[in-house]
């Protein structure tokens, strides 16, 4: 162990018995020593356990692993993705960093953007008329993002509605294109490789869709987004309409690129210069601020603090905000492929713990399922909130009732409630004695599980690309500490391959070659026959 992680450590050790009931009282200035701001946006870590010395030793590390040297690297396009041999320049996408040479990344978003309000503005258009529906297939990074993004904008949108198909299920499909009209709708393919299997199997059953209705002029109907242009080409799709992108945007960065197509269509250019605007105000920000200040690098510190100091392995990812009810799926992938590595960049096995396992969905929904086990199950689960000030439907009780339980929630999880203080309250209730000695454990709650804020004024285009620079930025700091590759996906490529070779299995071609398998293709066979 290196003197920084020995000096976390050290720190951790210290910190883990106090509660923060205790460093509250304290400290009861936390809240301004723990929180920081970049114009709106704030960074609340009071309620995390962890107090300045605890800070100090996370930065000592950041810049022990080299952060500022990274972040350099990454900027200046190296091959930062070293196992692929590729640069990282998703910021390029927006402003702060340069692509590389011949390379046109205004071009194309010139021409997406122009596409996207041709079909706006039915210039665009199908024989029926202007379209009504645009469905992106895609998966991945070719679907969570624009999905994710268009939920949260629509408000915004004044295009046409947008439907999303990933899942090679023919389910996701079918439920789709019931309720559409194929002569109304355009069909985006999306897909960085376009191999992939799930959307090539979509993007022809859509094609079949669309021909049932207008024949031979379901080409029309039909856009692509790919690095690999000519087999979008060979797949039938005019090149006016296929918009490329590089291989220096992982797919899970990739909204930015021609992926955001879809939101574009449905949002206008200007909302969607906008969302690169906001991404770009925090690139700055990321690239500028001194570490300590700098909130892409705290909120990466606070969760190597969570995963590394405490040994906590989860994350829950709560949006008080019904439009962000696909961020936590959104962050799974770029936070879980990324960072999800058992490997240092040089290859040797990592020391200790990684990426955590992060999930959630909004709240206050989630106040009434998982909550309970958050409050007072066996396991501490460190809550990241999201919340917007405002609403984009105005104040009233609506918004007030979703900040009230928000501000409810990281209060109740970082203080609980003793038992002497359950108990007094129940005597002051008139209850008795013995109902008050059957109920106080079951009513106690333990408190000192952590949480961090972050809070913006309202949830709009620019908010939200900077939002989600945050939790890149984030993703980035995480993996330099760790020293892991955090932009190739390996642990995807196995199930893959072995899904291909049970095709010819499941058709029959072939007998499975693990005897764990072949058993569950006989009881599929005799399933179905
Ligand atoms: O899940 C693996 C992955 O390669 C992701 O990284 C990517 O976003 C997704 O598959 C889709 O890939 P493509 O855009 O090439 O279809």
């Amino acid at each position: 162990m290196t003197e920084a992680w020995n000096r976390l450590e050290a720190e951790a050790t210290r910190l883990k018995p106090q509660s923060l009931r205790a460093l509250f009282a304290g400290e009861p200035e936390r809240f301004d020593r723990l929180s920081w701001r970049m114009d709106d946006l704030l960074l609340d870590l009071s309620k995390e356990k962890l107090d300045a010395g605890a800070m100090a030793a996370l930065l000592a590390l950041a810049r022990e692993a080299g952060v500022e040297a990274a972040r350099e690297a990454m900027v200046a396009g190296e091959a930062w993705n070293l196992t692929e041999g590729r640069a990282v320049l998703h910021m390029a996408l927006r402003g702060g960093a340069d692509a590389p040479a011949g390379d046109d990344v205004a071009g194309v978003l010139a021409r997406v953007l122009d596409f996207a309000e041709d079909v706006r503005a039915g210039r665009y258009a199908a024989q029926a008329g202007a379209f009504t529906d645009i469905i992106n297939i895609g998966i991945g990074g070719s679907d969570l993002g624009p999905a994710m993004v268009a939920r949260a904008l629509e408000p915004d949108r004044s295009g046409p509605r947008l439907h999303f198909v990933s899942n090679v299920d023919g389910a996701h499909l079918a439920d789709v294109t019931k309720a559409l009209d194929p002569a109304r709708t355009l069909v985006i393919i999306a897909s960085k490789t376009f191999t992939t299997q799930e959307t090539m199997t979509n993007a022809r059953s859509a094609r079949a869709w669309l021909e049932s209705a207008v024949g031979d002029r379901a080409g029309a109907h039909m856009a692509a987004v790919s690095t690999n242009i000519a087999a979008a080409g060979e797949f039938g799709i005019d090149e006016s309409r296929v918009f490329g992108f590089w291989d220096w945007v992982g797919g899970r960065y990739s909204v930015w690129s021609a992926i955001g197509l879809p939101i574009a269509i449905g949002i206008g250019a200007q909302d969607f210069r906008r969302f690169l605007e906001g991404a770009a105000a925090m690139d700055r920000h990321f690239c500028e601020a001194p570490l300590g200040e700098n909130l892409p690098v705290l909120f990466a510190l606070a969760g190597i603090w969570r995963r590394n100091g405490m040994g906590w392995p989860s994350v829950a990812l709560i949006p008080y905000d019904q439009r962000l009810d696909r961020f936590a799926a959104y962050v799974q992938q770029l936070d879980m492929e990324s960072n999800g590595k058992r490997v240092r960049r040089g290859g040797e096995p990592v020391g200790g713990a990684t990426g955590p396992l992060i999930w959630g969905e909004p709240g206050t929904n989630a106040q009434h399922s998982f909550f309970q086990l958050l409050h007072q199950g066996t396991d501490v689960v460190p809550v990241d909130f999201i919340v917007a000030a405002n609403a984009r439907e105005g104040a009233g009780p609506h918004h007030t009732a979703l900040l009230a339980n928000c501000l409810a929630q990281s209060e109740a999880l970082a203080f609980g409630r003793t038992e002497d203080e359950v108990r007094a309250a129940m005597a002051a209730k008139g209850m008795a004695d013995a109902e008050i000695d059957r109920l106080a454990a079951h009513r106690t709650f333990p408190g000192d599980r952590p949480s961090t804020t972050i809070m913006h004024r309202r949830l709009d285009p620019y908010s939200l690309g900077r939002l989600i620079a945050l939790f890149e930025h984030k993703v980035f700091v995480q993996g330099v500490i760790w020293d892991v590759n955090s932009f190739d996906q390996w642990g995807v490529e196995l199930g893959k391959e072995l899904a291909a070779n049970l095709m010819p299995v499941l058709e029959g071609a072939a007998e499975a070659a693990h005897p764990a398998t072949a058993g569950l293709v006989a009881e599929i066979k005799a399933l179905t026959s």
